[in-house]
């Protein structure tokens, strides 16, 4: 058979590649590779716990290769934009690690999940473990020990790990953040409920998993998604799982994903619209108008959902909109 010798080489060259694979992968098992997922599907769970397995505090050592924490199917957050959203990294004795997302609403103060300040039987964690990367979207160099410092952390009064109520915590830094680092961002008043409508458009933002069991990424990452339905979100987990203190949100291939709980999902609002040419027929050509949108406002925090950008899971946020969550903040803020 003529054919052969092509084979061969084509054999061959296969064989070379899967060698130089073997190495390359061979060379990153080095370093620890568990992802957040991992250990959030290794942990235990209290019973009637949310039905999805990561809604524990999901942790990424930061000296993972590539570790960071993202998003699913969103895109890289520009330099400057968006400086209030906040890297939580905690250190237990060995070493700081990717904890959480946050997002900075006064000089002072730090806004995340209350799951993200407590291990898994609930013990709260001391101020001092906690370091804040504040101003950064690329974390890859970031030392924890240039990191901003905890004084306090809050955990909201009625934080209920079993059913995931009431997820939301204060950090309050042992010193202001300059303006020229990073710019509190707004959060919505108690009751206005302006965005929490079903189609709203929003955005979120953290070093969170790309994928479900993905790993984490160095750079902020943001996607734009849109409010889902509360009777819809209901539906989709237990009835019982999505109370009034949460508000849902999805859209198609995106999500938040474990390593983003703390971090802002940001009310957005059209600041203008951009034309395109698109194809109207064989030879026309037509402009569509796509709207622009401008981040206004956070309106909820990383919670859980059920895995990462599953169809027909949207992703659960505190609703800050929620007159006893938006009042825990507000006084924890003002004291
Ligand atoms: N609980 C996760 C964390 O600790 C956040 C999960 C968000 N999941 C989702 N599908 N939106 O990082």
């Amino acid at each position: 058979m003529t054919g052969d010798g092509g084979i061969g080489r084509l054999r061959g060259v296969a064989q070379a590649l899967a060698i130089i694979l073997v190495i390359a992968f061979t060379v990153q098992a080095h370093v620890p590779t568990e992802t957040m997922a991992d250990r959030g599907r290794n942990r235990g769970h209290a019973a009637g716990a949310p039905p999805e397995s990561g809604v524990r505090p999901a942790r990424h050592r930061r000296d993972r290769q590539g570790a960071g924490v993202e998003i699913v199917g969103g895109k890289p957050t520009p330099p400057g934009a968006l400086s209030f959203v906040t890297l939580v990294l905690v250190d237990l004795g060995n070493g700081f690690y990717n904890q959480c997302g946050g997002s900075l609403i006064a000089p002072r103060y730090v806004l995340t999940a209350a799951h993200c300040v407590e291990d898994e039987a609930g013990e709260r964690w001391p101020a001092e473990a906690f370091r804040l990367a504040i101003g950064q979207t690329n974390v890859h160099w970031f030392d924890p020990d240039s990191g901003y410092r905890v004084s306090a952390v809050f955990q909201h009064p009625k934080w209920n790990a079993p059913s995931f109520a009431y997820d939301a915590a204060v950090l309050q830094l042992t010193e202001p953040v300059p303006p020229g680092v990073a710019q509190p961002f707004p959060f919505v008043d108690a009751g206005e409920a302006l965005y929490d409508s079903a189609g709203q458009p929003a955005v979120v933002a953290g070093w969170g998993n790309t994928s479900e069991n993905g790993r984490l990424s160095d750079r902020l990452l943001q996607a734009d998604l849109r409010i889902a339905s509360d009777a819809g979100c209901r539906q989709a987990y237990r009835a019982d799982v999505v109370s009034a203190v949460m508000i849902c949100a999805s859209f198609k291939g995106r999500d938040s994903c474990q390593g983003d709980s703390g971090g802002p999902l940001i009310a957005q609002e059209v600041s203008g619209f951009r034309t395109k040419r698109v194809k109207a027929g064989k030879h026309r050509k037509r402009t569509k108008s796509i709207p622009m949108y401008r981040p206004v406002e956070i309106m909820g925090i990383v919670s859980f959902g059920q895995g990462c950008a599953q169809k027909g899971y949207p992703g659960v946020y505190t609703r800050l909109s929620n007159p006893e969550i938006n009042a825990f903040i507000t006084s924890v803020v003002a004291s």
